[in-house]
């Protein structure tokens, strides 16, 4: 059942990113269709053309399934299983013509994240993993790296869109520079720890990602070998997902803990 889940996120998530890719080379200028939390926080029509598609895919395959979408919201399905959609992830970079953006499909069964996918159209590049199964970049098994020191660490983090809370993730971000290799802030947080899967950093921290950003990109991570928490014992999460190598997860986690970042 889960690689049938896997198959039909993959190919949906493929389709997606075709139609945004498609939509974004087309015109020079992308236009903002509206703005959600922030006016820096937006969506263009791709955004909804594409969540559009993925549910009508989803549904046509699987009409009893729950739906929670970036952009258009919850449908409660009877089956069991939940697909977690974000059809752009990193919209602002898909705005401006960067091509770090992303489909992120991912299915919970019982509550569970069990299958998902990271699709990034600009480069191609897909990222698949099912729970017990490992994470898989264009069909290879990938692995975290073997990196065991936050010193030597290259650690991404992100901001949310709220102005209060990035001052004070800005704040955080003050005391972790001076003691990791160096911080990349790549703009998809998907895409982050998919980075983290491959080896591309050492480890990825954020605080204020929602279910959709986070979902399939969380597991594939963890198939790839990483630890994926929340701080303080909670899951990974709104307060605070880390995902990072086995050896720099425990320094991270109690840097994050100290400085409180998973507080506003
Ligand atoms: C955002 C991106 C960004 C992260 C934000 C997310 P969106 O998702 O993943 O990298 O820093 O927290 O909200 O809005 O582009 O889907």
């Amino acid at each position: 059942m889960l690689a049938e889940l896997l198959a039909l996120a993959e190919k949906t998530a493929r389709e997606a990113g075709d139609l945004v890719r498609d939509r974004r080379e087309a015109v020079e200028r992308m236009a903002v269709a509206g703005t959600k939390s922030t006016p820096t926080d937006v969506v263009t029509e791709s955004d909804t053309a594409a969540e559009e598609l993925i549910r009508s895919r989803l549904f046509a395959a699987r009409p009893d399934d729950g739906f929670v979408g970036e952009e258009d919201g919850v449908v409660v399905g009877s089956s069991g299983v939940d697909w977690v959609v974000d059809p752009i992830d990193g919209t602002v970079n898909y705005l401006y013509g960067l091509p770090q953006y992303a489909v992120s499909i991912a299915a919970q069964v019982d509550g569970v994240v069990r299958a998902g996918v990271v699709h990034n159209p600009a480069s191609g590049e897909t990222w698949t993993a099912v729970l017990g199964g490992g994470a898989f970049l264009d069909g290879r098994p990938v692995r975290v790296s073997a990196c065991s020191s936050l010193s030597l660490a290259l650690v991404g983090t992100g901001f949310g869109y709220d102005a209060g809370r990035r001052a004070r993730q800005a704040s955080v971000l003050l005391d972790v520079v001076p003691v990791v290799r160096d911080i990349r802030r790549a703009g998809a947080a998907a895409l982050d720890l998919c980075a983290v899967a491959s080896g591309r950093l050492d480890a990825y921290y954020e605080r204020g990602l929602n279910p959709w950003d986070l979902a399939a990109g969380g597991l594939i991570a963890a198939e790839a070998g990483a630890v994926v928490t929340g701080l303080r014992g909670a899951p990974a999460g709104n307060d605070l997902a880390l995902a990072a190598t086995p050896g720099v997860a425990t320094e991270l986690t109690a840097l994050l803990e100290r400085l409180g970042a998973d507080h506003d």
